[in-house]
């Protein structure tokens, strides 16, 4: 974090930074730099005053713009980005009338790829750098998934759903398949362009999955060194009690991912609300991670994520968008609901940016690498000016950074992101963007 002459940065911006950090309390910057490598990494950050250019180096200089890490988005859903808004239904019914119908269309692989530019190109308009994307059960279209990935260039935890009972019959699928064509996309995509794509094993839930689906995904799993598995876990009441039927050995819900091998680090559980002590104790001992998807859980009515409860357990979570559960993409939207949602706890604007940044990102196992604005990281950063709305006024950025945090968490949205960039490269910028389908 220490200024210093550099010879090797390719590109420095000036401008107001301010991240959460690994050690110690947050940095904040109101006049600072940022220089970034040859090879998309961090090199120095620092002082305005201390910069000292190299000779061939490009400034950029972004006036008086927040220069921020990008957001981590721990749980969305790739399939159901044309579907968002549609209420009036909890989690079972809602899945019915409007998921499965939407999800069966990517049996269509064209029109699968062309959802999936409309669907990267919009992660990277809302400042979302990194995220934790559930396909459909379609192989091919989860491959041309990976492909416009790493063509427009977004940091992606990605797979194929695994369904195999209690769904369509025509998302229905035999666990053998499901697991083969599993690891196949693994071994095709997984650590892809030096680990921005990585793989994720994804059974949908306890409801939709066999027990032989489960065990085999826990082996599958386990077997593919540095792969994510990603799933639902009592998101809501409906939910917990049909898995408390259909599974009547588990103590808890928790118990049944647990007894079929899909438990420990390198896991996220999507909404985790419906638990007791002795779930989170598990949790913790098995060193999980958890998606904590306030907008959805507002959205459905699923109920309240113990936030606080799960802070003090140590439980690793960051923050996730849920779309179309969640009715929005942006990381703005899901940090005020996280705290909306409280009854009666207030989260801070810091606290809440931590989770959607570096909280993500530490949840994932990737704050070695993003999460946060820091020397020998990759640049995975975003340019936002909080005054592009009007709500927000034109001196807001000369306050105090509490003050501007404040008014970015509560007023923000994806108006306010200028810019883009992953590992130093822009890869959205307001100027050039149109949309994609
Ligand atoms: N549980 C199982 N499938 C889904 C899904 O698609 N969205 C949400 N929010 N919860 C689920
Ligand atoms: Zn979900």
């Amino acid at each position: 974090m220490v200024a210093e002459s550099k010879t090797t940065a390719s590109k420095t911006f000036l401008g107001h930074i301010y991240t959460p950090v690994e050690k110690g309390s947050n940095l904040d910057l109101p006049e600072g730099f940022l220089s970034v490598d040859e090879n998309g990494k961090i090199s120095a950050v620092g002082k305005r005053k201390d910069f000292l250019p190299g000779a061939d180096e490009q400034v950029v200089d972004l006036g008086k713009s927040l220069l921020l890490p990008g957001f981590v988005d721990m749980h969305i859903h790739l399939p159901q980005v044309a579907q968002t808004g549609r209420s009036g239904e909890h989690l079972l019914a809602w899945l019915e009338k409007y998921i499965f119908p939407a999800e069966m269309k990517f049996e269509d692989v064209d029109f699968a790829e062309k959802l999936s530019y409309w669907f990267f190109d919009e992660l990277l308009r809302n400042g979302t750098t990194t995220a934790c994307v559930f396909t459909t059960i379609h192989k091919t279209s989860c491959d041309r998934a990976f492909s416009v990935a790493e063509k427009v260039g977004n940091r992606v935890i990605m797979g194929k759903v695994l369904m195999d009972e209690n769904c369509p019959d025509s998302l229905k699928e035999s666990h053998q398949q499901s697991i083969e064509e599993s690891l196949a996309l693994f071994e095709k995509w997984h650590d892809r362009d030096n680990g921005r794509l990585k793989y994720a094993f994804t059974p949908r839930f306890a409801v939709t999955s066999s027990r032989e689906l489960l065990k085999g995904v826990g082996e599958a799993w386990a077997a593919s060194a540095g792969s994510y598995l990603h799933t639902h876990l009592a998101e809501s009441r409906g939910e917990v009690d049909l898995v408390r039927e259909l599974f009547p050995e588990a103590r808890s819900y928790v118990d049944v991912y647990k007894m079929n091998g899909l438990f420990g680090t390198n896991t996220v559980f999507a909404h985790s609300i419906h638990l007791d002590d002795n779930d989170l104790a598990e949790l913790k001992r098995h060193d999980c991670s958890l998606a904590h998807c306030p907008s959805s859980n507002f959205f459905l009515k699923s109920g309240i994520f113990a936030f606080e409860r799960i802070k003090e357990s140590g439980i690793r979570f960051g923050l996730g968008s849920d779309v179309a559960a969640g009715p929005e993409m942006s990381m703005f939207q899901v940090m005020k609901d996280a705290n909306y949602i409280q009854p009666s706890h207030w989260l801070t604007p810091a606290d809440l940016f931590y989770r959607a940044t570096l909280g993500g990102a530490r949840a994932l196992g990737l704050s070695q690498q993003i999460g946060s604005l820091e020397a020998g990281k990759d640049a995975d950063f975003i340019i936002v000016d909080p005054t592009n709305r009007n709500a927000i006024a034109n001196d807001m950025l000369e306050k105090e950074t509490e003050d501007i945090l404040s008014s970015l968490v509560f007023l923000g949205d994806d108006r306010c992101v200028e810019a883009t960039y992953i590992r130093g490269r822009e890869v959205f910028s307001k100027k050039n963007f149109s949309k994609a389908y």
